[in-house]
C-alpha cells in the first residue's frame, strides 16, 4: 500500500499552522480518519469544517495536551470512533521566548508541560493500542531549536527532550512493529514564527542555505513520508526540514 489510504491518525495542535497542514495532507492522501486536537476550540472546529465539511473523516477535539485527564478522555473518545490508531503526530507546541536571565519558572514549566509532557502523555495513552495492533507510527515534531537558539532555553530543552524520547521509544517499540521518528522544522511561516522580531528574522534568513523560510506544507510532506509505508525501515531518526539551516 502506498500513501496513507485507510490510515487512522491523531494530530495534536491540528487547529492551525503545521498541524493543520499535516491533517490536510493526510486527508489528501486518503487517510480514513484524522482526529485533530487543539486547545483552541474555535480554531480546531473551524479547521475540521474547512478540511472536511461533511465531518466524516476529520474529527476535531478540544484538548490541552498538558492535561493528562483531558487527553485521556479525548483518546478514549477517539477510540470509540476509530477502529485503530495507525499514526500519532505529536505536533502541539508553544513558545514563551525570553533571554535565560529573564525567563520565569512559569515560562519554563509551561513550555515543558505542553511540548514535552504533552507528547509523552499522548504517546503513553496511544502506544498500548499500537502495541496491541503490532503496528503504528509515532512522529514527534521537534525543532531546529533543539540544537540551541537564543531566547529559547525552555523551548530548546523541550524539543531536545523530544529527540531523546523519540530514540528511546524507537528502541523499545521496534519489537511491537511501531516506528518512532522526529522532524525538526526550522523557520516555517506560521503564526509562531511571525511573532519573531523582523531584525531577528533577517538573521535567520542569512543562515538558511536555501535562502527562504519554509511553509507548513514542507513539514507536512516529511510527516506524510514518515507515516507512509515508504518509511517502513526507518525508526529513531530525525529529519531536518529547515532549508539546510541545521544539517544532521
Ligand atoms: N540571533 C542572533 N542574535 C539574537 C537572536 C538570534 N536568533 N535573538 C536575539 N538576539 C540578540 C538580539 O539582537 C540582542 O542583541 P543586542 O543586545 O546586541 O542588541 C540580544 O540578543 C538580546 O535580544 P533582545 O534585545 O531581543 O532581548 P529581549 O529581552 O528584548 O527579547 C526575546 C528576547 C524575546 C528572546 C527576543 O529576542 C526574541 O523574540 N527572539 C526571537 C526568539 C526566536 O527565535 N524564537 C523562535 C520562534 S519560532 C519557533 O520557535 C519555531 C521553531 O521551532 C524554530
Amino acid at each position: 500500500m502506498r500513501g496513507l489510504e485507510g490510515v487512522f491518525a491523531v494530530v495534536t495542535g491540528g487547529g492551525a499552522g503545521i498541524g493543520r497542514a499535516i491533517a490536510e495532507r493526510f486527508l489528501d492522501e486518503r487517510a480514513c480518519g484524522v482526529a485533530i486536537l487543539d486547545q483552541n476550540t474555535d480554531a480546531v472546529r473551524r479547521t475540521g469544517m474547512q478540511l472536511d465539511p461533511e465531518g466524516k473523516r476529520c474529527l476535531p477535539f478540544t484538548c490541552d495536551v498538558s492535561n493528562l485527564q483531558q487527553a485521556k478522555s479525548v483518546v478514549d473518545n477517539i477510540l470509540r470512533v476509530f477502529p485503530r490508531i495507525d499514526v500519532l503526530v505529536n505536533n502541539a507546541g508553544i513558545t514563551r521566548d525570553s533571554m535565560f536571565h529573564n525567563m520565569t519558572v512559569a515560562q519554563w514549566n509551561m513550555v515543558i508541560d505542553v511540548n514535552l509532557n504533552g507528547a509523552y502523555y499522548l504517546a503513553r495513552l496511544i502506544y498500548p493500542t499500537m502495541r496491541n495492533q503490532q503496528s503504528g507510527r509515532i512522529i514527534n515534531i521537534s525543532s531546529t531549536s533543539a540544537w540551541g537558539n537564543i531566547g529559547q532555553a525552555n523551548y530548546a530543552a523541550s524539543k531536545a527532550g523530544l529527540l531523546g524520547l523519540t530514540k528511546t521509544l524507537a528502541l523499545e517499540a521496534a519489537k511491537a512493529g511501531v516506528t518512532v521518528n522526529a522532524i525538526a522544522p526550522g523557520c516555517i511561516e506560521t503564526d509562531m514564527f511571525r511573532a519573531v522580531p523582523e531584525t531577528i528574522v533577517q538573521k535567520y534568513r542569512d543562515k538558511i542555505p536555501l535562502g527562504h523560510l519554509g511553509k507548513p506544507e514542507d513539514v507536512a510532506a516529511a510527516t506524510a513520508f514518515l507515516a507512509s509505508s515508504d518509511a517502513n525501515f526507518i525508526t529513531g531518526q530525525c529529519i531536518s526540514v529547515s532549508g539546510g539551516m541545521v544539517m544532521l
